[in-house]
């Protein structure tokens, strides 16, 4: 077999975003595009020889031609060993559980998430490193760096592997070893949740239904609730991946996974809904009638944590991404346990999970995860409400009520301009940037400012810096606003305004949110100017 080494010259624009390289499919198949940032990659992790790296990805259209450039240019650049899902498929928090049990060196990605898949869609790539977890920053900014200099790439000659049989085989020097995708991932949630609890709440009547959106959790959902739970087949749905995700986008939100809402809040709902995203770290949980926010699912499992066996010792520390609402902080005083704050992005998360400071953290992204992995997991969500579902013997609706009346409820919404022209998206936050400090004590929409800042964050670990993270404004009726700009879109800017507002008057707790919100929308508008800047009258998208 021949190692050959191309020349190439930089392609622009190979940035990672905010989890990975992000682009339209046609980009990753334009000639050399694959083979240039794998290489960076290699090269910015000071190269590849005799390491060995996990690859996998979430099945979508472009997946197994590009796991067969990277096992190729894996040989050729001298990795020891690949351990590869079969048919290249991994979820994300699988993938990082592969690469933490291996003891993998890290591991290459493939998904662009949530997004749709398909030769007019999107695809991405994504490098994790050796805790399981994505890169750092320091490590994207070089990998980018990398992409702007590179002037070779190595690739092996060879065949396609075959990645439909379990084994071991060989590319040169290089051992690929191509294992099933959910046996490792299954023995973890094994061990960390009550299997038997919630093999008897199934036995007892409890029905569920599993949107797997035709993505990567399919499989996965199918071996652990239909067959290791007990749950009647069929409580899984759309388990089969597909490269294009059924033309639909594999986005747990209730404007994506409508079906599922649309049952939820019917006659026929089960108990409890839940879905996952394309490549399985995302989550979303409805009950019958009752939509959990991601925010409040944080809170809950906080919470309720504690009932399930692998977080029977208590949590050490919650963290949230600031866009996510200040419910779980509500908890973790209660339970006395630090509450972290971090910029949007898993990554942010890591050092926090490493250093053992948190034990849960999540996102209102719709993503939720422990120091299980480095990732967030949606499928482990899941199995942590049917924990704390069969443990408390109550419905989601229930636990909701109860926990809002604790707690006090954060009314939460968040509204999506997208696609909106990047220069006047730009434009917006410059001007309510530069306005920062003139706002406390302004009032808009009847809503006076408390205070305003545009976030930072210094890394309580190693010290690192992350600035211009959201603008964050809070009212002093409680009311808080958060604008930021999107870092995963692949078409023009989108802008995302984060509203939300806490009510503690039992009574006052099941107002539809959009309504309860409403001051807090107005006051938006007046203070960002959204409607005028944007020419847009409403949202595209309300979670
Ligand atoms: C990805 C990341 C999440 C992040 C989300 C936000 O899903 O994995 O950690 O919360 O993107 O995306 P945005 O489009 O708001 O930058
Ligand atoms: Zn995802």
């Amino acid at each position: 077999m021949q190692i050959t080494t191309h020349e190439t010259r930089p392609i622009g624009g190979q940035k990672p975003g905010t989890s990975g390289l992000r682009k339209k499919t046609k980009v990753f198949m334009g000639p050399h595009y694959v083979e240039n940032f794998v290489q960076s990659v290699f090269d910015a992790v000071g190269g590849i020889e005799g390491k060995t790296l996990v690859v996998g990805g979430d099945g979508r259209y472009f997946n197994a031609q590009a796991i067969q450039v990277i096992l190729r240019m894996a040989a050729a650049n001298g990795a020891a060993h690949c351990i590869v899902g079969r048919e290249g498929l991994l979820s994300t928090p699988a993938a990082s559980n592969l690469i933490r049990t291996r003891g993998a060196d890290g591991g290459l990605i493939l998904s662009a998430s949530h997004n749709p898949g398909g030769p007019e869609e999107d695809f991405g790539i994504k490098y994790n490193t050796a805790n399981g977890g994505p890169a750092p920053e320091s490590v994207t900014a070089a990998i980018h760096a990398r992409t702007e200099e590179i002037t070779v790439y190595r690739i092996m000659e060879a065949q396609d592997i075959d990645l439909s049989a379990l084994g071991e085989t060989t590319l040169d020097r290089m051992t690929v070893e191509v294992v099933d995708p959910v046996t490792d991932y299954a023995a973890l949630m094994e061990k960390l949740f009550d299997f038997d609890a919630i093999r008897r709440l199934f036995a007892s009547g409890f029905t569920m239904r599993f949107d797997a959106m035709h993505a990567v959790t399919g499989p996965y959902a199918k071996t652990i609730i239909e067959g290791m739970l007990g749950a009647p087949e069929g409580s899984v749905v759309n388990a089969v991946p597909l490269p294009d995700f059924g033309g639909g986008h594999p986005d747990p939100n209730p404007v994506w996974a409508k079906e599922l809402m649309d049952l939820m809040m019917g006659e026929d709902a089960p108990d409890l809904g839940a879905a996952s995203d394309g490549d399985g770290d995302r989550n979303m949980i409805v009950g019958r009638g009752a939509y959990v926010t991601p925010s409040d699912s944080l809170a809950v499992l906080a919470a309720n944590a504690h009932l399930a066996p692998g977080y029977a010792d208590g949590l050490t520390g919650v963290a949230r991404s600031m866009p996510t609402s200040r419910a779980a902080d509500r908890v973790a005083q209660y339970l006395d346990i630090p509450a972290y704050e971090t910029p949007t992005g898993w990554k942010f998360f890591g050092n926090l999970l490493d250093g053992g400071h948190a034990t849960l953290c999540g996102e209102e992204s719709a993503g939720t995860g422990s120091d299980h992995v480095r990732e967030k997991d949606g499928l482990w969500a899941v199995l942590l409400w049917l924990n704390i579902l069969a443990a408390r013997g109550q419905s989601v609706a229930d636990i909701l009520t109860a926990h809002w009346s604790d707690y006090g409820r954060d009314y939460y919404s968040r509204h999506d301009y997208e696609g909106v022209d990047s220069a006047k998206a730009r434009a917006l936050m410059d001007d309510v940037r530069n306005h920062l400090d003139t706002l406390p004590g302004q009032s808009f929409a009847g809503l006076e400012v408390e205070a305003a800042d545009d976030f930072a964050y210094t890394d309580p670990v190693d010290g690192s810096e992350a600035t211009s993270q959201g603008l964050r404004v809070t009212f002093t009726n409680g009311a808080r606003l958060v604008l930021r700009l999107s870092g995963t879109g692949t078409v023009g800017a989108t802008l995302r305004v984060y509203l939300e507002q806490h009510e503690g008057d039992p009574a006052q707790q099941h107002r539809d949110p959009q309504e309860a919100l409403a001051d807090v929308i107005a006051a938006a508008d007046a203070l960002a100017g959204i409607t005028e800047r944007t020419g847009r009258d409403a949202p595209d998208v309300r979670t």
